[in-house]
């Protein structure tokens, strides 16, 4: 078992030491660990663009993980990686031991749109995943799982609707179901809310962080939503600005994994948290890549906990 030590505490507003901030996580912690990788594309002249080289990133099992950066910074085309939609032009990930090559039912991607299948109703969109999965399974087996996740995310009653008579809400919501049914080990998700209403997001928010609780899911997501990442995440991994964008930080949140919405505001270190981000998206993503400080290393980026400085510091792993 890792020793727990507390972690250092550091002002909101106080750059980042990349000496003393880095965290490294020990590889029998390592659920998902993205090694060195680029990616590049042909550009007219011969020089091709670099979107991102030497990036490193790990994940532990059970993990809610957020990224954010600026449009272009290449968020997408590490979720695509990561789902193996994309291959790197250099570099590796790695997943429960075995390095990823190509899509697997293993990691389930939700897209901002929700690529549901507009011919079949809610139950058999999801229960068509249900059975790509469990390709032995009886039809009534599949119906019960595909019922069981349709009834997660509250769309019992709606099972027999197709696309077309749901809201936008609702097809996410049936997105969210099909990914769960297939218990996938990672749920990767592209900007899932951000074409949702205020209310309806909020809603989809809560039920996604209680069903990752609940079932102890790993998760990487995309949002340009500095709140989202504050209510959903245990930590934010910030991307400075492309092309050639490195993994700024690894902000790591103070708050309780067990935090409500309604009163996150009141939390300890919320508001320290909450400005580091919004200056990271206002000024640091430009100028860190115009700049990254003295000893910054992509390996290891620096990690930092605003509002570290509150009554009680959260233990994290011994360094390894
Ligand atoms: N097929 C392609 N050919 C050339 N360049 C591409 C291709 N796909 C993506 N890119 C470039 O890669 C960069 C990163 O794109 P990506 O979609 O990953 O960004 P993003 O951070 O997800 O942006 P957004 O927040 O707007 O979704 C962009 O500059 C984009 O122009
Ligand atoms: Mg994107």
């Amino acid at each position: 078992m890792s020793k727990l030590i507390p972690f250092a505490r550091r002002s909101a507003s106080a750059a980042p030491d990349p000496a003393a901030g880095t965290s490294r996580m020990s590889s029998s912690e390592k659920f998902i660990s993205i090694e060195g990788i680029a990616r590049r594309y042909p550009a007219p002249g011969g020089k091709p663009n670099t979107v991102f080289e030497n990036l490193w990133l790990p994940m532990r099992r059970g993990e809610f993980v957020c990224m954010i950066g600026h449009s272009g910074c290449g968020k997408t085309t590490v979720l695509n990686i990561l789902a193996g939609l994309e291959a790197p032009s250099e570099g590796v990930v790695i997943v429960d031991g075995q390095a990823i090559e190509g899509t697997s039912l293993d990691r389930a991607v939700i897209f901002q749109g929700h690529a549901l299948l507009p011919w079949r109703t809610v139950l058999g969109n999801v229960a068509y995943a249900v059975s790509s999965r469990w390709r032995k399974a009886s039809r009534a087996e599949v119906e019960e799982r595909a019922r069981k996740a349709i009834a997660t995310v509250g769309l019992a009653g709606s099972e027999h609707k197709r696309p077309s008579e749901l809201s936008g809400g609702m097809k996410q919501r049936v997105g969210i179901a099909r990914a769960l049914a297939i218990e996938p080990k990672i749920l990767l998700m592209d900007e899932p809310f951000s074409a949702l209403d205020a209310l309806t997001r909020g809603t989809l928010q809560d039920e996604v962080r209680r069903i990752c609780i609940e079932t102890g899911q790993t998760v990487f997501m995309i949002t340009h939503d500095v709140d989202e990442s504050i209510y959903l995440a245990d930590r934010i991994v910030l991307m400075t600005n492309g092309p050639e964008a490195k993994v700024a930080e690894i902000v790591e949140n103070p708050l309780p994994k067990r935090r409500e919405r309604a009163n996150l505001h009141h939390a300890p270190g919320y508001y320290a948290l909450r400005n580091h981000l919004m200056d990271f998206l206002v000024s640091r993503s430009k100028s860190l890549r115009d700049a990254m400080p003295a000893g910054y290393d992509q390996r290891h980026p620096p990690v930092v906990r605003p509002g570290s400085d509150g009554p009680e510091p959260i233990p994290v792993p011994a360094a390894s």
